[in-house]
């Protein structure tokens, strides 16, 4: 049953099918989405990649195609003959791009055949993710999934032409690699001729960008894979695209600038949008202060205000422990939170406690006046400061956390989320992109006891900071920043260490022994030594744009073929076991027991 499409060369798109048309004859070629059987008439909706088109078979005019087509099902795969007409005036379809025409056949040819599919393959399909991954292919045929891969080409295409047109060039960096530290488990893959060592797939290129710019390229990018054994979460995957560049010359203001561009054009392109430059700057210090966290959501405003000051002298146990114990004072005001019912606020109470408060007071403002468990703590004073300070009016409602800083930013930025959904803040397709910039250059490591990189150790440590490196670590800041696009971190970079000698002191500050930097960095440190140019660059997370691009949820749904929250993929089912030859060459013996 089965025919070849020798002789037959297709026209047209389904959806290039429009009234300019009218009596052509166009040859097209694609997937049944539905037939319908009007008794007479029977009708075929053709899809491809561009959309879907109408086409109708009539027994009178020709018989034999007309019998041919009532065998044809679901997503078989078809060459259709036939001349481009007006539909009927009550058949015009608006919806569609072709509605208002239909392609009358006179010859058709089975290409392929197909089974009946797993799910409907249209927008709508009451399919569960785990179904739609395992049958990825049949999913990406939905034109509510393939929408976003047009965004991810185009978002790929700008970007080589953005960069290329500001004097960057492409340059591919390995895959087989030596660990580099960007802070993640490496995935390793034995080496056969050297057995017993491993290579590193990377975490990103940062080492071999670097090396370029020491070999003079001046300008490089590119789209590249990351490999980061990490647990997965929406925003994560193992492996993913960065939009990775380096520049030598320049400041951090002109690296700024350039990446500005950049997303400006991004916006101007994709969404439509205008972005107002430059964009705002927050200080990592700030940052933590005002929203909680290093990566803001300005969709709303909500911000954390700090009121040590205010209740420094409170009788109310929870402040005066706070106070006692070197803690701090901070508050949310929530404006029209007053209406929320007691199991809101209880609902805000728990979720505080979950992330580690030890409760989270609130004041509710009503035309009865101030309501909530502190209340008769509070002195007409401290009332009417905190009034003051916190610019409180009928209606709001305080939301207190008292404890150390690091707890209060971490319980009060999430409460922060958590009110702007509530209180429906989030306006639909809005963006607001700021720079954090000033990051610690270290982060004490709680569970390995030691200090580590904040961003990488590569980053250069601001130059009057350069003296406390070894002794006050905690003290020293770095020229590193990162851009945040609704609450997520879409890129991330820093100026470089071009010194040996300081970037020697970052590894001792990092606890690293001489042999152990010889081991891993010796090779860099050599390099460093050999006429290193100043230099800086960032790395933009290509899938998280595209997702908040598209407004997806998840990068599964900008990724053709993502790994689960296992890091296993549906389809092909890998990771997959190794054969006893392949892992006598690779000369690895497995012991799980021992896991
Ligand atoms: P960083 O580690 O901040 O910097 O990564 C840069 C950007 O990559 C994205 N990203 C991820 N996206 C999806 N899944 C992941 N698991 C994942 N991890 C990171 C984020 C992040 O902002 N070499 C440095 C860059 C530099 O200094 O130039 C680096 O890799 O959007
Ligand atoms: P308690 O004194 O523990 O009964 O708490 C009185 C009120 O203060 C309750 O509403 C608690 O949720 C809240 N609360 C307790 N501890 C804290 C804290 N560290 N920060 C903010 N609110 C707290």
């Amino acid at each position: 049953m089965l025919e070849s499409m020798a002789g037959l060369k297709r026209s047209h798109y389904c959806s290039e099918i429009n009234e300019t048309l009218l009596g052509q004859e166009v040859t097209l070629m694609g997937w049944v989405q539905h037939r319908r059987d009007h008794g007479g008439l029977v009708f075929i909706d053709l899809r491809d990649r561009s959309g879907l088109v109408q086409t109708v078979f009539n027994p009178q005019e020709d018989p034999a195609t007309h019998a041919k087509s009532h065998d044809v099902r679901a997503e078989y795969v078809l060459a259709l003959v036939g001349r481009v007409r007006r539909r009927p005036d009550d058949m015009v379809n608006p919806k569609i791009p072709t509605g208002a025409v239909e392609v009358f056949i006179r010859e058709l040819r089975v290409l392929s055949v197909a089974q009946t599919p797993p799910f409907v393959v249209e927008d709508h399909a009451d399919v569960t993710e785990a179904v739609r991954l395992r049958y990825r292919y049949l999913d990406l045929r939905r034109p509510i999934v393939l929408k976003n891969f047009l965004l991810r080409h185009q978002l790929a295409r700008l970007t080589r032409d953005y960069f290329a047109e500001n004097g960057f060039l492409e340059v591919e960096t390995p895959v087989l690699t030596k660990s580099t530290p960007e802070g993640a488990r490496d995935y390793l893959v034995p080496s056969r001729l050297s057995p017993g060592s491993f290579y590193a797939l990377p975490q990103s290129p940062q080492l071999f960008k670097q090396l370029l710019m020491m070999a003079g390229l001046d300008r490089y990018c590119q789209i590249v894979k990351c490999f980061r054994d990490e647990d997965l979460r929406a925003d994560r995957q193992p492996e993913f695209t960065q939009i990775d560049l380096e520049m030598s010359f320049v400041s951090q203001d002109e690296i700024l600038e350039i990446l500005e561009g950049y997303m400006a054009r991004v916006f101007q392109e994709i969404l439509g949008q205008r972005l107002p430059r430059p964009f705002p700057r927050l200080t990592y210090a700030e940052s933590l202060l005002r929203y909680g966290n290093d990566r803001p959501d300005l969709r709303y405003g909500l911000e954390i205000q700090d009121i040590t000051p205010t209740l420094a002298q409170s009788q109310a146990q929870v402040f005066a422990e706070a106070i006692r114990t070197g803690g701090v004072i901070r508050a949310i005001r929530a404006p029209g939170a007053a209406k929320f019912s007691r199991k809101q606020l209880d609902d805000l109470v728990a979720l505080a406690i979950s992330l580690g408060a030890k409760g989270l007071a609130w004041i509710r403002l009503t035309g009865d006046g101030w309501q909530g468990p502190l209340v008769k703590f509070l002195t007409e004073g401290e009332k009417t400061a905190l009034a003051e300070t916190m610019e409180a009016t009928k209606g709001d409602v305080l939301f207190f956390g008292a404890d150390q800083a690091e707890v209060v930013a971490q319980v009060l930025g999430q409460i922060r989320a958590r009110l702007a959904q509530e209180l429906g803040l989030i306006e639909a397709g809005a963006h607001r992109l700021t720079w954090v910039t000033d990051f610690p250059m270290f982060e004490y490591d709680q569970d390995n006891k030691r200090w580590q990189a904040k961003h990488h150790p590569f980053t250069a440590p601001l130059e009057e900071d350069l003296d406390l490196l070894v002794d006050q670590p905690q003290l020293v800041r770095a020229q590193a920043y990162d851009l945040v696009l609704n609450g997520h971190e879409i890129g991330g970079g820093s100026l470089r260490i071009h010194r040996p000698d300081v970037q020697d002191r970052v590894f001792q500050a990092l606890g690293l022994q001489p042999e152990e930097i010889q081991e891993k960095f010796g090779f860099f440190l050599e390099a460093l030594a050999y006429g290193t140019p100043p230099h800086g660059g960032c790395a933009f997370g290509l899938d998280r744009l595209a997702m908040l691009l598209a407004g997806a949820n998840s990068l599964r749904d900008v990724i053709a073929f993502p790994k689960t929250q296992k890091a296993a993929c549906p389809l092909t089912e890998a990771p997959g076991s190794a054969s006893p030859r392949q892992l006598i060459e690779l000369g690895l013996k497995l012991d799980l027991k021992a896991d």
